[in-house]
């Protein structure tokens, strides 16, 4: 069986690493980058850092607008597909990348597979949330993360028989993947183990609009004057940052935007996260630090039902209410002893699913 995948973000590399290897393993595959991410820091250090082979095709495409580079991806990834002819293609997540790939695909009659279908944050000013929703009406096969995906889909009248359970790939890449982390980060920044926060910051709702970005910032500032932040900064929120001519205060120690094997280390020695990533909020969950989700809303409300992560909305008084909260020793271990189901096993859960389909 031929299967291509197609992958073109940070985010997308991090969360396949656990599938990828196994996509080798068991099939005749191809990988295809669209280049959407294509800054060292934020694409090929992730192949280095995670030990994955390169992608077998790199497209060329245009950064000059969104519309412009998903129509640039549809047209090389369709040329790829009419000369490979894949009986599957394989995408994940919610990016421009996944959603063209997804096009390209169906518009060529290749059955498309979608990775962590089904989240949803409801939340239209969210370019992803559309990226989401036309790959799952588009998809043959949907692995939901957790049952909040499936409810999601089964609301939107996806045929049942489409979607198949296999929890989330974090907790086999976070297995995976934590052989590599050393504290090299930690002891160069001058942290102490538990002593710290770490804080990441991208979304284009909080990053594009001045006065959200303004009140982030002045309640992580609150926040560090309390414990020490580290914020490695995303491009998106460097050029914001650059933009509407915020000044940082001292106590919040930037970087530029990390390899994942850093920000795994500084993870696991912070006491807890405040973050509007989608991973880092589930990468939190999965190595048991409690997470502030810098947002309203959540495509993970599994881990809030749980009690692990907390919507900590956009405003700064309720950020530093909540930042105040994790800071109570006693109430930071009780939120720690919180038991709740993780899904180790997904990857091979989806080779598996792929493999019998092949086989009917
Ligand atoms: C988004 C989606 C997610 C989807 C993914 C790819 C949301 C809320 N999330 O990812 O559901 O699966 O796109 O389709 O829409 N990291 C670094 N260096 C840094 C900072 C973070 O390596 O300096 C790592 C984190 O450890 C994490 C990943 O990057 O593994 C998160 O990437 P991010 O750019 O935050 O995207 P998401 O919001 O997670």
């Amino acid at each position: 069986m031929k299967v291509v995948t197609i992958i073109g973000t940070r985010p997308e590399i991090i969360k396949m690493s656990s599938v990828l290897p196994l996509l080798d393993k068991n099939f005749n595959h191809i990988l295809i980058h669209t280049d959407q991410h294509y800054d060292y820091e934020m694409d090929k250090i992730m192949f280095e850092q995670l030990a994955l082979r390169m992608p077998d095709h790199r497209l060329n495409t245009s950064k000059a607008s969104p519309a412009l580079q998903i129509g640039e991806m549809i047209c090389q990834i369709s040329e790829i597909l009419e000369e490979q002819k894949p009986d599957f293609v394989i995408v994940q997540g919610d990016t421009n990348s996944t959603m063209a790939g997804a096009i390209a695909a169906n518009k060529l009659k290749i059955k498309v597979i979608h990775i962590e279908a089904g989240c949803r944050s409801f939340d239209y000013r969210m370019p992803e949330e559309f990226n989401r929703i036309v790959t799952d009406h588009l998809s043959e096969i949907l692995f939901a993360p957790d049952n909040v995906a499936i409810r999601n889909l089964k609301k939107e009248n996806i045929n049942e028989e489409k979607i198949k359970f296999v929890g989330s790939t974090v907790f086999d890449y976070s297995n995976r993947n934590k052989k590599f982390v050393d504290k090299t980060i930690v002891e160069e920044l001058g942290l102490k183990e538990n002593k710290f926060i770490v804080a990441t910051l991208h979304r284009q709702e909080n990053t594009d609009n001045p006065a959200v970005l303004k009140e982030l910032i002045s309640a992580l500032e609150a926040v560090a004057e309390k414990i020490p932040i580290v914020f490695p900064v995303h491009p998106r929120t460097q050029k914001a940052i650059g933009e509407q001519k915020i000044k940082l205060s001292s106590n919040i120690i930037t970087t530029k935007a990390l390899g994942y094997i850093e920000v795994l280390s500084l993870l696991l020695a912070s006491r807890f996260v405040m973050t509007d990533s989608g991973g880092v909020q589930e990468e939190a969950a999965a190595f048991n630090k409690p997470c502030l989700i810098l947002r309203d809303v959540t495509e993970w409300s599994r881990l809030v039902d749980a009690g692990k992560n907390f919507i900590a909305t956009t405003k700064k008084e309720n950020i530093i209410m909540y930042a105040e909260r994790l800071l109570n020793d006693a109430e930071l271990d009780r939120i720690k002893k919180i038991n709740y189901e993780s899904d180790i096993g997904a990857s091979e859960k989806i080779i598996n699913i792929l493999k019998n389909y092949s086989n009917d």
